[in-house]
């Protein structure tokens, strides 16, 4: 395994299972609790968001993987595709793994996946302009900022936010 999809001692990158639902919808409760970095705020519906993370598991033209530490979630990644070649990710990892290089191992699984299905020719996301973890990791894999949706999101305190639109055309790399 290359250095970029290496994680700390104790952690581990895996497909995530039916079993992880609880865990993950527990991570994305933390991460929206923060009310900085994911478009999810509280309260989170946690009925819809271990649905669509168990859709998520059984759909084939999905990847989910979930970072785990001793079978504790402590991160997560999902790639959905549309069906029409455009593959939208999601990331999130709690905050006592950020900044060791977890995302990074994490992103490039998910790029890996990209490449080597023909179908997908390009992984999209947003990003708030403020989040420059993000950002930078987004960035280092290659992504580049195709454009700001301006005053885009509405937040649940009435503010309007603006969201970075990043792209990584995959069909040069499968060539
Ligand atoms: C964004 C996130 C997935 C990144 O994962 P991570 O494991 O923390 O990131 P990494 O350790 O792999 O490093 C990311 C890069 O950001 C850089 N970075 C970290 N904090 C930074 C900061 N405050 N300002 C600028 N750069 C920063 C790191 O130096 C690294 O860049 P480098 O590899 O070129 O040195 C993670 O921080 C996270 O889950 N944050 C909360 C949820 C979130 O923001 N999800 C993404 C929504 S778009």
């Amino acid at each position: 395994m290359d250095a970029e999809r290496t994680v700390p001692d104790g952690l581990e990158v895996r497909g995530s299972r039916r079993e992880d639902a609880a865990g993950f919808v527990a991570l994305m409760e933390a991460v929206a609790a923060e009310g900085r970095w994911i478009g999810r705020e509280l309260p989170l519906d946690h009925d819809e968001r271990r649905e669509a993370f168990l859709a998520g598991i059984e759909d084939p033209e999905h990847l989910s993987l979930v970072v785990v530490r001793s079978e504790e979630v402590v991160g997560s990644l999902g790639l959905h595709h549309d069906g029409i070649g455009h593959a939208e990710l999601g990331m999130l990892l709690a905050a006592d793994v950020r900044g060791r290089g977890v995302g990074s191992a994490l992103l490039a699984q998910a790029i890996a996946w990209a490449d080597a299905h023909p179908v997908v020719h390009k992984v999209t996301l947003q990003a708030w302009p403020h989040n420059a973890a993000a950002l930078a990791l987004y960035r280092r894999h290659g992504f580049t900022v195709e454009g700001v949706l301006r005053r885009h999101w509405r937040r649940r305190d009435g503010e309007l936010w603006d969201a970075v639109v990043m792209g990584l055309p995959v069909t040069d790399r499968q060539a």
